[in-house]
């Protein structure tokens, strides 16, 4: 290179990382938005042991035993630190470890696998902003056969289709931005949906309420079923439970249900809320009391 090339290339440089700089900040603040929509920090949060966030060491209580979840946050040795995108993206598209193994369902990646390809990269860039914490991961309390990660790979093919969600023809964006909302990133059906008793859902009730969802709790059925659902709930009172977590009789939303819209909810936008009640407006009713 000539000495009068040199700075010229060097200034380049400088700025081209200039740029992906900014790119990169841009990415983790996309990725922030839907980090909170999809509610990552509830589980992946030891909030009762006043743990670190994305720590993980909550315990998940299911039919099927307790579930630890792991360390989220950028330490290379106990979090994900040194996973490439393409191993991030995996784990919530196919629910597959860098290492090929088969994730436990309680890891909701089966609604995950519908968030778009942007989104999951922009949420990785937004986890690698935060604190890295160097906490080891505690192991999952499972009874047998469930201990057995082979076994997932029978679930995943009765129960799992990995992909994002495709488009619905005669559908608007409103509805859509709503569908994407509910069924990908705040994976309501997860509590929302009765399981049969190999935990998966039960897709003829799709979010029509669940009698043992998380923890045991019993989430109302959300179609607009008059009776056993949300049919006399207008679309204001459905974005209102969802921001401030208070329910049109001036009860407030329960434990679990408290967590989805502190840490999710509460922190998207009018709009989004809005289109979240169009799309649980627009499902089926379905007559059932959980
Ligand atoms: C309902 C609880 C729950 C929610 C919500 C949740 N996770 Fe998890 N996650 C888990 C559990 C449980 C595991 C462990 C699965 C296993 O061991 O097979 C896990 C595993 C993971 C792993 C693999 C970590 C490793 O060390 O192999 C990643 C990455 C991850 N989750 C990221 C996320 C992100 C990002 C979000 C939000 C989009 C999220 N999780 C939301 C429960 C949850
Ligand atoms: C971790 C499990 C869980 C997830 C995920 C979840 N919910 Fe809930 N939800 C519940 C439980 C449990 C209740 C009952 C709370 C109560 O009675 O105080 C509830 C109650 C509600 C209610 C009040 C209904 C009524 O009839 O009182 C609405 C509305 C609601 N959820 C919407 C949603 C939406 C929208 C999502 C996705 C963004 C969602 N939920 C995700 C567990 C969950």
């Amino acid at each position: 290179m000539s000495p009068r090339a040199a700075p010229i290339v060097f200034g380049a440089a400088l700025l081209l990382a200039g740029f992906s700089a900014q790119a990169q900040d841009a990415s983790a603040e996309r990725g922030a938005y839907i980090f909170h929509a999809a509610g990552c920090e509830t589980c992946h949060t030891d909030t009762a042991a006043k743990g670190a966030p994305l720590a993980g060491g909550r315990p998940l209580k299911t039919p099927f035993g307790t579930f630890r979840t792991p360390n989220i946050t950028p330490d290379p040795t106990h979090g994900i630190g040194t996973w490439s995108e393409a191993d991030f993206v995996r784990a919530l598209r196919e629910g597959r470890a860098p290492n090929g193994d088969h994730y436990f369902p309680a890891f909701p990646y089966t609604s995950y696998t519908k968030l778009t390809d942007a989104d999951i990269k922009d949420m990785r860039a937004y986890i690698l902003t935060l604190p890295a914490v160097a906490k080891p991961n505690m192991p999952h309390e499972l009874g047998f056969p469930f201990n057995i990660r082979l076994g997932v790979m029978a679930w995943k093919w009765l129960n799992f289709t990995p992909g994002p969600l495709p488009a619905v023809a005669g559908k608007d964006e409103v509805w859509t931005r709503g569908r994407y909302l509910v069924e990908a990133a705040g994976h309501c059906a997860e509590c929302h949906t009765p399981r049969d008793r190999l935990g998966g859902l039960v897709t003829s009730k799709w979010m029509a309420g669940s009698a043992d969802g998380a923890e045991g709790e019993s989430a109302p059925n959300l179609t607009p079923d008059p009776a056993t659902g949300l049919g006399e709930w207008s679309e204001e009172d459905i974005a209102f439970a969802l921001k401030l977590g208070m329910k049109p009789d001036g009860d407030s939303l329960g434990s679990l249900m408290a967590e989805v819209v502190e840490n999710g909810t509460s922190k998207l936008t009018d709009a989004d809320l809005a289109a979240m009640a169009v799309y649980l407006k627009a499902l089926p009713p379905i007559v059932h009391k959980p």
